[in-house]
């Protein structure tokens, strides 16, 4: 192996990115000046200190130099349009008060220039209800972002509008209002150094920015970041990779959505309810007495007396009628064989808590999602998931999730489950006193 090889591997092992062959002829010329300039004798003593300190200044220099920032702001102008009308609107009507997002492999900053300006922009948020973090494995890079002075081909693609609103020219450069840029803060981070453990705590990210990054990375390394980044990621949220990236058959923790043309990818865990209106096989079953099988169980379960009620009243009513009287199997029945209610979050938190009394953790999860998805003020729904992710080794998950509920119930917002007493669920006191020790 050459030493410009030698230098190759060593490059990807620590940044992942992958230099083919055809690239050995250019690093090794780089190689060989670097060693000059640092006063080796020779590229192969200069790689044998790289290998010996991977925290050395030269390593500093020399991802700046090899690492690909090509950027402009508005660059796939699509995906902004997309997080503006869709994304964000969504989160919104959830409760979100900040939307945070993460620019993942930011470059000199173009891309969190290019949310700021989107963001501001957006009537549906508060003033300066948005923050921004950019992350780059380039220090270099990362103080040109800082600075927020762009060339005049890396602005090319903003309107005119938004360039005269949020800019103010200095010569041939354009540098981005300040207002916005307090919003925006960068970090160091390598991707392929997982888990992210350096990143800021706080709470999980609304949307990511992934774009054109993974190009430069072996799959195996794809893999990797794409499973740190739904972990840090918000069950509702997005990820958004750049044009020529797909997530076909490298990450099972995300599902695709399609945006006329443009690629939303959402994490998988939360179970999104079905689409109402689909009978399942099971109601569409007749019952022997002529009922449907719901009705036929509800019948059975709440007893003679309230018999006529089963047509009038809902499987949540039912169910909850069952839980009173302790009747846990019954409501469990219930709310098995209902294919209706898709869009009640009081039906999936029942369903959490009664698979969760069976042991049944995953199907609980399930649940609870689907409940704080369409519910996210039941704070009680949040905790036991947050308990569930806990248990399912998803400790960041589940910690961001204790944090939010510890907010929502200083909010004052949060709304208790129904029949909670009956349930064993615990109360407002007891989850915020978990939260505080946890937290
Ligand atoms: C082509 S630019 C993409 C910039 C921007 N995301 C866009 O789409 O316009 C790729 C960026 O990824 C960064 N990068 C490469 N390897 C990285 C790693 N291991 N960790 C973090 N950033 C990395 C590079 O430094 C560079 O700034």
């Amino acid at each position: 192996m050459s030493q410009g090889q030698r230098l190759a591997v060593l490059l990807e092992r620590v940044s992942g990115i992958v230099f083919p062959e055809r690239e050995i002829p250019r690093l090794t010329m780089l190689g060989e000046e670097r060693a000059r300039i640092n006063g080796f004798a020779d590229l192969t003593s200069y790689v044998q200190a790289l290998y010996r300190d991977s925290e050395s200044a030269e390593w500093r220099e020399l991802l700046s130099l090899v690492t690909v920032k090509e950027s402009s702001l508005f660059r796939g102008a699509r995906q902004f349009e997309v997080l503006v009308q869709n994304i964000i609107p969504k989160l919104l009507a959830r409760g979100r008060r900040t939307i945070r997002i993460w620019s993942a492999g930011c470059a000199r900053g173009e891309e969190p220039a290019t949310l700021a300006v989107v963001l501001s922009e957006c009537d549906k948020l508060r003033p300066g209800g948005w923050e921004v973090l950019g992350t780059d494995v380039d220090e270099s890079a990362l103080d040109v972002a800082r600075r927020a002075i762009f060339s005049k081909r890396s602005v090319r693609k903003v309107p005119q509008p938004l360039l005269d609103r949020y800019f103010v020219p200095s010569g041939e450069q354009f540098e981005l209002a300040q207002g916005l840029r307090a919003n925006i803060r960068y970090r160091f981070l390598n991707l392929v150094s997982t888990p992210y453990v350096d990143l800021e705590p706080g709470p999980l990210f609304d949307v990511i920015f992934l774009r054109n990054v993974l190009i430069y990375f072996r799959e195996k390394s794809q893999v990797r970041v794409l499973a740190e980044m739904a972990q840090m990621l918000a069950p509702d949220g997005a990820l958004f990779v750049g044009p020529s990236e797909s997530l076909w058959q490298i990450s099972p923790q995300f599902l695709t959505e399609d945006h006329h043309g443009c690629f939303v990818h959402r994490v998988r865990m939360p179970s999104i309810p079905q689409p109402s209106g689909i009978p399942s096989a099971e109601f569409a079953t007749p019952h022997p007495s002529g009922l449907s099988r719901r009705e036929a169980v509800g019948t059975q379960a709440i007893g003679q007396d309230i018999e006529l009620d089963v047509f009038k009243r809902s499987p949540r009513d039912l169910a909850l009628q069952a839980v009173k009287r302790a009747d846990f199997d019954g409501a469990a029945e219930i709310l098995a064989l209902d294919s209706g209610g898709e869009e009640d979050p009081i039906i999936y938190a029942l369903k959490g808590v009664l698979a969760e009394r069976d042991g049944r953790h995953e199907d609980a999860l399930r649940a609870f999602r689907a409940a704080s998805y369409l519910d996210s003020r039941l704070f009680q729904v949040r905790f036991m998931m947050a308990s569930c992710l806990e248990g399912s080794g998803w400790v960041k998950r589940a910690q961001a999730e204790y944090r939010a509920i510890f907010s929502l119930l200083k909010s004052g917002l949060e709304s208790e489950l129904p029949s909670a007493e009956l349930l064993a669920l615990p109360t407002r006191l007891e989850v915020e006193e978990y939260c505080r020790q946890t937290l």
